[in-house]
Parts: structure tokens; C-alpha cells; sequence
């Protein structure tokens, strides 16, 4: 039932459109022992500076502990405005040159932020990047199948839901090429991350986006999201949902639904103090108002979750099992 209710509300919010471009699909096999670990981080690139190099020393020295498979990227990749173009500087004095440690060279999973829109989004989408670093891929939506068929990581490209940059952009000029019609776009992205969520065979359901979909942050909740994307993590149970955009680390549970919400956009400069209340103070698990970044490691039935500080020490820890779910 839940899902047609779903489809029911999509179509009447925007209008039917006709051609549906597929999703590209990644793979990334886990470990010989059928484990999988990476490292989540956003609202990083700023040269090093606002204790970025910090936190890339200590996802360096965490990510060798838990061998890490790779890494994710929540977006905002490139301050104040994403890239000029595929030679901008910037990729290589706010990624490369910063991300040395040899656990980070694997591959990094990365989704666009509303930063990044504020540039040449072609140019961090270019295959001409990858060829600079070949740890770099960058789509607006993607799916990638780890394991396979453990995790199914479902890459959301949450900046162009957000209607305040498109009625009242400020002084901020939005890449939107490829984007327009908004309504279009959005619906066939909504109606393909609809059908991969209902293929999805994998033990493990993850949305990654940009946005938050609740936070008590500086931005705090997008109601965007909530209304358009909420629905399909519910429909389809959904684990994770993982973003950036608020500068801090925060976990909220939810009473509605089983999905954690995990913001990790502690990658450079973090909003020190500034922390909203949260109306249900039960649900929310950690809010860190500094730097730092977060790790996954996952089993078929195990996920072990942290986060960790800009001197690499555990703030929070959550874990869950399938077995229970398995057993039946
Ligand atoms: C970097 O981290 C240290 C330790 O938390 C903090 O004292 C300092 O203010 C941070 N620097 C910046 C620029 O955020």
C-alpha cells in the first residue's frame, strides 16, 4: 500500500514527465571476509585551513585502523563557490594535497553540495578530474551496490529541491544547467530513486544527500526533503539517511520510522555555539558543534557507527543488528 500512497503524491506535486533517465550504477566489493568500512565527511574544501587538514590527519589515521574500503563525501567539496573549471586550483590545494594519508587513497564517493552549484558543476562532475586523481568521482545522483547486495548506497542530489535558491538566491549565481525544468528534473529523480529503492535487494538501505533532512543546526530541518524524499525512505525502510550542509556532527533517531539520521559536515569550519533545540530531546543522540568526521563498518547483519572529533576521539557510537529480522 505505502508505496503507491507515495507515487499518488508525487504525481500530484509535479507534473507527469516522459522520458526517465536511469540512474548510473557503481559497484565496490567488500573485504574477503565480507566486511565493508569507510569514512563519511563533508563541507570540507577550504586549502587546509578551519582545521581541515586536522580532520583529513585524523581520517587518515582512523581510516587505517579500520581499513577503510572508501570514503563519502556529503558535498560542499569546493568553498565559497565549487569550481571555476576543470584547472582550478583548488581541487588539488583542497583535496588532493590535503588528503594525503595512504588509507584515503581509495575511492572517494562524492555528491554535490549547494556550494558547489555556485561554480562550474560540470567541472566536478568531469571525467577530466579523475584522470588528475583517480580517487575523485563526483555525479549528481548515483547508486552504488557494495558487497554485493550488503549495502545500497542511494547518492541524492538534494540541492536543486531546495526552492529559496531558486526564488531568492541573494547575491549567489546557481550553475542550474541540466537542471531545468526544476519540476522535471526533480520528478524523474524522484521516480528513479523510487524504483532503485524498491529493486533494492541489499541488507542495507543508505540515502546520502547534501541536505538535512532534520537537524537542529543553522539550516535545521529541509522541508523539501522532508515532504518529497521522506516518504520513499520510509516506504522502503530505509537505515540511514547521511548528509552534511549543517557544519557539526548529530545523529537524530526518529519516532515515525527506523531511519537514523546522520549529518556528518564537520569536514573544515564548524558553527562553534551555534546548536538549535530539538523539540524531542530523546530522539536527538549527538550534536557536536566542532569539526570531525564519521566511519561505517558493516556486516551482512552489523552496523557500528561513530563519530569522532578533530583530535580523532570518539564522540558517539551507535550500532544495529538484523538477526532478529534474518531469523524469521
Ligand atoms: C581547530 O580545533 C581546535 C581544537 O578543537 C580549536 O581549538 C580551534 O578553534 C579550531 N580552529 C578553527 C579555525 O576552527
Amino acid at each position: 500500500m505505502k508505496p503507491t500512497v507515495v507515487s499518488t503524491l508525487i504525481l500530484e506535486l509535479f507534473v507527469v514527465s516522459c522520458v526517465v533517465a536511469e540512474l548510473q550504477r557503481f559497484e565496490h566489493a567488500a573485504k574477503p571476509d565480507g566486511s565493508l568500512s569507510f569514512l563519511v565527511v563533508g563541507d570540507w574544501g577550504r586549502r587546509g585551513l578551519y582545521n581541515q587538514s586536522q580532520v583529513a590527519l585524523q581520517m587518515g589515521i582512523i581510516g587505517e585502523k579500520l581499513d577503510i574500503d572508501f570514503i563519502i563525501s556529503t558535498g560542499d567539496n569546493f568553498y565559497d563557490n565549487g569550481l571555476t573549471g576543470v584547472d582550478d586550483p583548488a581541487f588539488h590545494e583542497s583535496f588532493t594535497d590535503i588528503y594525503t594519508a595512504p588509507s584515503l587513497q581509495k575511492q572517494w564517493y562524492t555528491v554535490l553540495g549547494n556550494h558547489d552549484y555556485r561554480g562550474n558543476v560540470e567541472a566536478q562532475l568531469s571525467p577530466i578530474l579523475r584522470k588528475m586523481d583517480s580517487r575523485w568521482l563526483c555525479l549528481r545522483s548515483f547508486i552504488l551496490n557494495a558487497g554485493p547486495e550488503m549495502a545500497e548506497f542511494f547518492f541524492v542530489d538534494t540541492t536543486p529541491f531546495v526552492s529559496s535558491y531558486f526564488i531568492d538566491p541573494k547575491e549567489h549565481v546557481y550553475d542550474w544547467k541540466g537542471i531545468l525544468p526544476r519540476k522535471n528534473y526533480l520528478n524523474n529523480l524522484l521516480m528513479e530513486v523510487e524504483s532503485a529503492l524498491r529493486e533494492s535487494t541489499a541488507k542495507w538501505k543508505i540515502v546520502v544527500g547534501h541536505h538535512t533532512i532534520k537537524s537542529a543546526g543553522q539550516n535545521g530541518n529541509t522541508h523539501e526533503l522532508a515532504i518529497h524524499l521522506l516518504p520513499l525512505l520510509q516506504a522502503y525502510e530505509v537505515d540511514l539517511y547521511i548528509n552534511g550542509h549543517d557544519h557539526c556532527l548529530q545523529h537524530i533517531s526518529s519516532r515515525q520510522s527506523g531511519i537514523q539520521f546522520m549529518t556528518s559536515g564537520g569536514g573544515s569550519k564548524a558553527w562553534r555555539g551555534d546548536v538549535g533545540t530539538w523539540n524531542n530531546p530523546q530522539e536527538m543522540k549527538l550534536y557536536h558543534d566542532g569539526q570531525g568526521f564519521m566511519s561505517v563498518e558493516m556486516t551482512q547483519t552489523q552496523v557500528d557507527i561513530k563519530f569522532y572529533d578533530v583530535f580523532g576521539s570518539v564522540l558517539h557510537k551507535w550500532s544495529t543488528s538484523n538477526l532478529l529480522s534474518l531469523a524469521i
